[in-house]
């Protein structure tokens, strides 16, 4: 099923943060949304996000701090019980998948704040992965994992999609990160959509002087995630 969406606006504190943006995903597709901090990234992963569950698809969610997903008063256990009754994970392999990602040592029994950020951050990333969404939307995933982490979570949730019909949208600074894992890129600057197509396009001739700006940094090439 197609997922699209159009004229996503978002206003806040009489500004416009979003100018209306339109996109649609189709099943399995893998889309990178770059651009400079501040450029409107996570607006949009959220605009989206809630357009999509008012149409009635699926989707889950990283956002891009722990944080936003983890009640400081409750358990690990409880939020991995509700995330499996929301995202209807009956046959998740919970053992298979905190292994995978490094967090078979934690507590499930603690607080958020009883595990490490970056643990917290790989446990929302396995939450994400409970049931088959429509779409999963990661927003900086690994911005508290080093590379070498960062690199084994990225290919666990691959393989984790691989098959699937699940659509992934990637939101990252790291063009590296991005370049290594989607196939469709759109990049944002000031609160807009200023370029968009295949990644390796937009790698090898960016129009956008945002384009030009993250492909500039060619140090991204040796980003090993
Ligand atoms: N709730 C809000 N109220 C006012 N301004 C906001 C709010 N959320 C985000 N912004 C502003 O919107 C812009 C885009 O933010 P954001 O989407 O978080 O950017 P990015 O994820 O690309 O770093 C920034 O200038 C930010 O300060
Ligand atoms: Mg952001």
């Amino acid at each position: 099923m197609t997922l699209t969406v159009s004229g996503l606006r978002v206003v806040r504190a009489g500004r416009t943060i979003l100018h209306s943006t339109s996109l649609s995903m189709s099943p399995g597709d893998r889309m990178g949304l770059v651009g400079s901090s501040g450029s409107g990234k996570s607006t949009v992963g959220h605009a989206l996000i809630d357009d999509l569950r008012g149409q009635g698809h699926s989707v889950s969610h990283v956002p891009q701090s722990p944080d936003e997903a983890l009640d400081p008063l409750r358990s690990m256990a409880f939020h991995w019980r509700e995330a499996e009754r929301a995202l209807g994970g009956v046959d998740v392999d919970r053992a298979a998948l905190f292994s995978a990602l490094g967090i078979d040592g934690g507590d499930m029994g603690k607080r958020p704040w009883g595990w490490s950020r970056g643990m917290q951050q790989r446990f929302v990333i396995a939450m994400a992965l409970i049931g088959t969404p429509d779409l999963i939307v990661l927003d900086e995933p690994t911005s508290a994992l080093d590379p070498v982490v960062a690199a084994a979570s990225m290919d666990l949730l691959e393989r984790h999609l691989q098959g699937r019909d699940t659509a992934m949208m990637l939101i990252t600074h790291d063009l590296g990160l991005a370049a290594r894992r989607v196939s469709q890129l759109m990049v944002m600057a000031e609160g807009r959509v200023v370029e968009r197509g295949a990644t390796e396009d937009i790698l090898a001739r960016p129009q956008s002087v945002a384009a030009r700006a993250l492909t500039a940094h060619k140090s991204w090439a040796m980003v090993p995630c």
